[in-house]
């Protein structure tokens, strides 16, 4: 068993950390405007953090899980959202199409977005089917050499920004989840309208939308996989998306830890840093028991991927816990930091509001209990 990265491995953490460092001049401002990262997300896809996963034949950076999970750490400790914005294209769109697409559409969609020339959203939840994400109520009726969508997705991050959608539909209500499919469906297709923008409590610089549909034609070319694959499709996509937003909340973590850490040095009360009084020192020892746990628990669930083996459940737990984590240490970093955490100028606050979205999107906190009782018991 190895705990050391490879040298690839390494230049890549090197790599994010130094991109990191560019974020953090306007993430204040992004956070307080609600600003799309836009010239980032075009930096991102040159230094191909846009495709990481996906094989060079097709545009992507043809790295592994593992590479994944410790870029988003990285940028995560600066901006969270330009984290899920990598995330959510990254494991919820390219993801699914290198797995299931055709050729066809490997080199019609798969190839722009793998290079980051296009953005893609993944929509599964509705105003109805959140944690209950059988229970899909946009419907896509099957016309013959088209599908007709019609209804409503909800809280789709990138959802004003992208090009490329994969969209969740129910095809034969009668047969329950077995009759879901997912869609490739573009930006501008007739009858696709994208709905406002949500204003958020954090992550407040990934753009987060409803989406609207209403008759529109989609080819039978653009259905992912058979007929009635599209619920499988959503929970194998989303058992790799864990796995991002583990080393989201990860690196969420590590931020405000590593803030607090220098803040305690600096800071003086009684005489001395507060970092050599006890009750600093315990909340920083905490800390730095609970980040590494959640990261052994992240990069294992990316290592079981990456060799193939099951990850369901190690994704579930990864994903469970850093979020716990995340949540917890960005409330004690505000409370180290004291009146300063509760400004945005020391960063904490806003790191303690993006914590919150990871305990929630991709599956709440039960959602990823139940994933792990049900591997348990099975
Ligand atoms: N891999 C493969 N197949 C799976 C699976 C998995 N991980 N999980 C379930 N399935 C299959 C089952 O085998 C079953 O198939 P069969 O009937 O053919 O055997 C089928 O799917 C239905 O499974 P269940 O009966 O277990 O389904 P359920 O309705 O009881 O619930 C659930 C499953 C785990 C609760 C699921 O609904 C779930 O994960 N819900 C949460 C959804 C979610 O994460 N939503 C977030 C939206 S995306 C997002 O947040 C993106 C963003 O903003 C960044």
């Amino acid at each position: 068993m190895y705990f050391t990265l490879t040298e690839e491995q390494q230049m890549i953490q090197e790599t994010a950390r130094s991109f990191a460092q560019t974020l953090k001049p306007g993430v204040i401002e992004r956070d307080e405007h609600a600003a799309f990262p836009t010239e980032f997300v075009k930096q991102m896809a040159e230094l191909g953090f846009m495709g990481m996963m996906v094989d060079e034949n097709y545009n992507g950076a043809g790295l592994d899980t593992l590479s994944y999970a410790i870029a988003l750490e990285e940028i995560a400790k600066i901006d969270a959202s330009t984290a899920v914005i990598m995330s959510a294209h990254n494991s919820l769109v390219l993801y699914g199409l290198a797995a299931f697409g055709t050729e066809e559409q490997k080199e019609k969609y798969l190839k722009p977005l793998a290079n980051g020339n296009k953005l893609g959203a993944f929509a599964l939840s509705e105003p109805e089917a959140g944690s209950d994400a059988t229970s899909q109520h946009t419907t896509a009726v099957d016309k013959g050499d088209h599908y007709l969508l019609n209804g409503t997705k909800n809280w789709i991050t990138n959802g004003g920004t992208a090009d490329i959608y994969l969209i969740i539909a129910q095809t034969h209500q009668e047969k329950g989840h077995r009759g879901i499919n997912v869609f490739i469906v573009e930006k501008g297709m007739p009858g696709f309208s994208i709905g406002p923008k949500e204003n958020k409590l954090g992550i407040r610089s990934s753009d987060t939308h409803s989406l609207l549909f209403d008759d529109v034609k989609v080819s039978k070319a653009n259905r992912i996989g058979e007929d009635g694959f599209g619920f499988k499709f959503a929970m194998l996509t989303l058992d790799g998306g864990r796995i991002g937003i583990a080393a989201q909340a990860l690196g969420i973590a590590a931020g405000a830890y590593e803030l607090s850490i220098a803040y305690a040095k600096e800071r003086e009360t009684f005489g001395k840093p507060i970092a050599q009084h006890q009750a600093i020192q315990f909340k920083l020892a905490d800390m730095e028991t609970e980040i590494e746990a959640a990261r052994l628990l992240t990069y294992k669930a990316a290592w079981l991927k990456d060799q193939g083996k099951p990850y369901a459940k190690a994704a579930a737990m990864a994903k469970l816990y850093a979020s716990e984590v995340a949540m917890k240490t960005t409330i004690e970093a505000v409370q180290i930091h004291g009146g300063y955490g509760y400004v945005k100028e020391y960063h904490v606050e806003r790191l303690m509001r993006d914590a919150k979205i990871t305990q929630i999107y991709e599956g709440t906190s039960e959602i990823q209990r139940l994933v792990i009782a049900r591997e348990v018991l099975k």
